[in-house]
């Protein structure tokens, strides 16, 4: 294909430049377009728009691919850990024992948070939703970390930040949960590793002894990892915009964590099994709510099904609907929602409609019955995708201020009222 490509508008003719990736994919680079002709584009949704060139993540939705810095997510998924890939996503490549350990310390070293944090956990009354607490307690970093209000500083105080965050995610995660059922929250254990601290912070509690269960640690280190970064989603593209205008890490992905909690987008995991837990209730007739997700007067859509990108099988999906059955066996957990799913998987692949849609079931069709699996509550699925996603969006954070990527700010088309003049209040 040439580099480059003509548009005409206006009787006029304008040839701009076409730039291809490292996977030969393409792009019309029309950042000259509106000097030359005063015109610019449309895209709702920027379903065809690209928002930047990045090196983190490749995905082919046609093929259903997926690679973290040109590592298949199957590889990744099973001989990698959650902070193994963690470090890839945000320094560029694997790392060595050395660097492995030094991260992995640094990580450890710094789980705890301020006491002062219990104070606006105290402040959020037990029906809050978790992702709101997290997204609040990751922002409120700023004010016990106020060197990081400044972003430029030096990139020893951004890695510091770095470490910060990945090492308190979990922290804020569990006592967000448990400020929701109103136990004392647990102190880290830094004896134990990422997912097992987090387990023990989420289900210890004075009453009774806690052990982690292995099996448990492990699912949920490979959830992290399907969950650790996806290009530019809509959170992650919040993330960016954010970041864009100089704010603080902390303060851009709290905002992701705010995007991310949309029932079209990360709450979808939390969505899904409401969904199947609403059809269970309704006597299971997988039929009739199929009908009511292709019905266009209904707004009940199959929650877990289509995506913005792939369009096919979503391999994260896969992995995680084997794991589902492997982890459900392990632990000995029969759930009758998991028939559910597959049987309206199995529908949707053989339905006219979905089929010509291409659409098939996401990351979100299959986590949530894991997580239940895992003693996971369901008010608590989205913050586990926010805690898979957290390296993701640093790596992309990190990358557009490395390339120093200028402030997000979209054009429009304006199509309010033209020019009139104030009347006053007796004239209307
Ligand atoms: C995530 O971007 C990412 O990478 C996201 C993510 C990540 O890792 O960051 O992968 C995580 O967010 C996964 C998606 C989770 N969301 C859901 O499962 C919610 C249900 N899915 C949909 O709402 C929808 O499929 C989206 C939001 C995911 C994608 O929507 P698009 O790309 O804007 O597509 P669309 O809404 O324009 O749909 C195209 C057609 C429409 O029908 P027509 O107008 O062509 O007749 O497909 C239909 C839609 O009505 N459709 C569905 C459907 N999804 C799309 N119909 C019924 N059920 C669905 N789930």
């Amino acid at each position: 294909m040439s580099n480059t490509a003509e548009i005409k508008v206006g009787g006029q003719s304008y040839e701009l430049p076409v730039i291809e990736g490292s996977e030969q994919e393409q792009a019309i680079d029309i950042s000259a377009l509106r000097g030359q002709s005063g015109v610019i584009t449309i895209d709702p949704g920027f379903k065809n728009t690209g928002s930047t060139t990045s090196a983190i993540t490749f995905l082919d939705g046609e093929k259903g691919i997926l690679r973290y810095r040109g590592y298949s997510i199957e590889d990744l998924a099973e001989k990698s850990n959650f902070l193994e890939v963690s470090f890839l996503l945000i320094y560029g490549h694997l790392p060595s024992n050395e660097e492995y350990t030094r991260f992995v310390d640094s990580i450890t070293k710094h789980t705890l948070v301020h006491e002062d944090v219990k104070k606006i956990l105290e402040g959020f009354p037990s029906t809050a939703h978790p992702m709101g607490v997290l997204s609040s307690l990751v922002c409120a970093q700023t004010a016990f970390y106020p060197e990081s209000l400044d972003p430029n500083r030096s990139a020893d105080e951004v890695d510091m930040s770095i470490i910060r965050l990945i090492a308190k995610m979990p922290t804020f995660a569990a006592w967000s949960y448990k400020n929701q059922i109103g136990q004392p929250v647990n102190y880290p254990d830094n004896k134990q590793n990422y997912t097992a601290n987090f387990l023990k912070m989420m289900f210890a509690n004075p009453a009774e002894a806690y052990e982690v269960d292995p099996v448990v640690a492990n699912a949920l280190d490979k959830l992290l990892i399907l969950h650790a970064d996806h290009e530019q989603n809509c959170s992650t593209a919040t993330v960016r915009v954010v970041g864009s205008s100089h704010a603080s890490m902390y303060a851009s992905i709290s905002a992701g964590i705010n995007a991310l909690w949309g029932p079209l987008h990360g709450g979808a995991n939390q969505a899904v099994i409401e969904m199947l837990e609403n059809i269970k209730k309704d006597g299971g007739d997988t039929k009739k709510w199929m009908a009511k997700a292709k019905d266009k007067n209904d707004p009940f859509r199959l929650m877990g099904f289509g995506h913005r990108v792939y369009k096919n099988f979503d391999p994260r999906a896969k992995i995680i609907k084997k794991a589902a059955d492997d982890v459900l066996e392990k632990l000995g957990v029969k759930d009758p929602v998991l028939d559910i799913a597959k049987g309206l998987e199995e529908e949707a692949l053989r339905d006219p409609y979905f089929v010509e849609r291409k659409l098939y079931p996401n990351v979100d069709f299959y986590s949530g019955i894991i997580y239940r699996a895992l003693g996971i509550p369901t008010d608590m699925f989205t913050v586990m995708f926010a805690m898979g996603r957290l390296p993701g969006w640093i790596a992309q954070w990190k990358e557009m201020r490395e390339n120093k990527e200028p402030i997000g700010r979209p054009r429009q088309v304006y199509t309010g009222a033209n020019e009139r003049s104030y009347v006053g209040m007796d004239e209307r």
